[in-house]
Formats: C-alpha cells, structure tokens, sequence
C-alpha cells in the first residue's frame, strides 16, 4: 500500500477503534459494581470476568473489520503474525481498580505500524471520557481538540506514576517520586497507566512515568499525548516506542530537560 493510502485509513482504523472500544466499555460499566470473579495471575496481578468478556467483545469487532491485521491483547496473548498493522489491546486497564469498585478504569485500543502508534484510544466508560487520536491527525476528547498543559517547569507540574509490582522497582519509583515530590508541584496517581498518560494529554497532569509497562498500556495514550503536542520519552534515555518498559509522558519537551537538568531523572538511573 502507497503511504498516502495508509494515512487515508487512519480514520477508518479510528473509527472502528471508537465504536469497538465504546461498545466494550458499555460492558464494563454494567458490570462494574456487580460482584467479581477475580483470579490472581501472577503477582500482585489479577483479571476478572469481564476482562475477559470485554476482551471477546474488542477481538471480534477487530478482527471483522480488519482480517489481515495482528492483534495482541492482554489476556489472549501475544499475536505472532507478522502483518503490517498490529493492534494492541487492554480490554480493562486498572483491573485492580474495576476489580474493587473503584471507578478509574478504561479500555485501551491501539494500531501500531512497526514501532510507531498510527491509531489510539482510550475509553473511560463511567465518565464518557473518549480519548483518541491518528498519527498526524491530532487528539480529541470526545471530538473536541486536545492540547497538553504546555508546562515547562518541574516546579509548576503535576506529576502522576503507578507502582510496579516488582519489590525492587517499587522502591526505585519510591525514590523518584520523593524526589519529584519534592521538587514538583503535587503528585496524583489514578491505577491505571492508559488513564494516567491520557491525562498528561488533557493538560489534567503534566508528567506521567513507569518503570515496567506493556505495549497495550501505553501505545494509545502515549500517540494521543504526542498528538496533544506533548512528548513521549523514556526515563533510560533511549528514543520512546510501545515497547519500552520505561515510559515517560511530558507535556513539553521543555519539561524533559528540565527534568534531566535538575538529575531528578538521569538516563543513566534505569
Ligand atoms: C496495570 C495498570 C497499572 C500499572 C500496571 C499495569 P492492568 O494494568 O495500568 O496502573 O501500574 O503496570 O499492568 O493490569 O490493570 O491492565
Ligand atoms: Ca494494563
Ligand atoms: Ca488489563
């Protein structure tokens, strides 16, 4: 497919994207202060009933409308075809969170063309928050345009973070947050990454970092915080792609060198 035929297909991957990700939200949301059945699959990690429902849901509506694209979700797995697109899918992002009766939760769906998102959205589906965007083609939240805080200053941000599960990583974000506490304005943490990163989007929060997170947690919302005009980075140093485990979300590119010029974050600390 010539380039500029790719492009033209944005919308449509976008499109579908909504009304697969709405339609799985309507799920969630109506089951959301039912009881749970909740299954430990790892540590500190659980997925529950509708994870997986959701999931079916999202995986269906995907692969009818796009039979030669792969799709890596978080419960079915790894898709090892090689295509040109590949969705990643989290059918529930905050699992602990929805898991509870807490309502921050969403639905992250995102097509990525080798280590670029092309398409992103992140759905929370109590509030009717419908974050979404196309490579070169702007964010919106609920159709209206999105821009990031264009905060520049460590001093004046809002930083927000979630914690690994990992004992030693937990306590190296420990240390950055006190570090940033510190030096920041405030701290906000929601539970789920998808939600935190679109946030940094909205202009709500103006950093957002992990230290161990999954192409499905971040792709949609770090192409909608890129197309916010914020900038996606990492806190190792190296260039920003779904696929690092190190995300770093920034309203500016400002905000990162400050960041870096102060040592709070060095490339070299990961
Ligand atoms: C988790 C959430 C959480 C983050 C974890 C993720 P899940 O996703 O995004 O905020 O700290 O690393 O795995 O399990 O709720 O989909
Ligand atoms: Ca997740
Ligand atoms: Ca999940």
């Amino acid at each position: 497919m010539k380039n500029y035929q790719i492009k033209n297909s944005y919308s449509h991957w976008l499109t579908v994207a909504c009304a697969t990700a709405e339609e799985a939200g309507a799920l969630v949301k109506s089951s959301w202060l039912n009881p749970h059945t909740v299954h430990l699959k790892g540590f500190r990690d659980i997925v529950t009933e509708t994870d997986v429902a959701a999931e079916r849901i999202i995986l269906q509506r995907l692969r009818e409308a796009f039979p030669d694209h792969a799709i890596t979700s978080e419960e079915a797995g790894q898709d090892h075809n090689a295509a040109m697109v590949h969705w990643y899918v989290d059918p529930v992002d905050g699992t602990t969170n929805f898991a509870r009766n807490n309502p921050n939760f969403c639905i992250a769906i995102a097509a990525v063309m080798e280590t670029q998102p092309v398409v992103g959205v992140v759905f929370d589906p109590l509030r009717g928050h419908l974050f979404a965007a196309s490579w070169g083609g702007g964010a919106t939240l609920n159709g209206q345009p999105l821009r990031t805080s264009g905060i520049t200053r460590v001093e004046d941000s809002i930083f927000s973070l979630d914690f690994p599960r990992d004992p030693t990583l937990r306590h190296q974000m420990w240390a950055y947050s006190d570090a940033l506490l510190t030096h920041g304005r405030t701290m906000r943490t929601l539970g789920s990454a998808a939600l935190n990163i679109a946030y940094v989007a909205a202009g709500w929060t103006d950093i957002y970092f992990h230290l161990t997170i999954q192409p499905w947690d971040q792709a949609a919302a770090g192409l909608i915080v890129q197309e916010a005009g914020g900038m996606m980075s990492t806190l190792s140093g190296t260039p920003w792609t779904p696929f690092c485990p190190d995300p770093i979300a920034l309203s500016t590119p400002a905000l990162l060198a400050d960041l870096r010029s102060t040592g709070l974050i060095a490339p070299t600390d990961v």
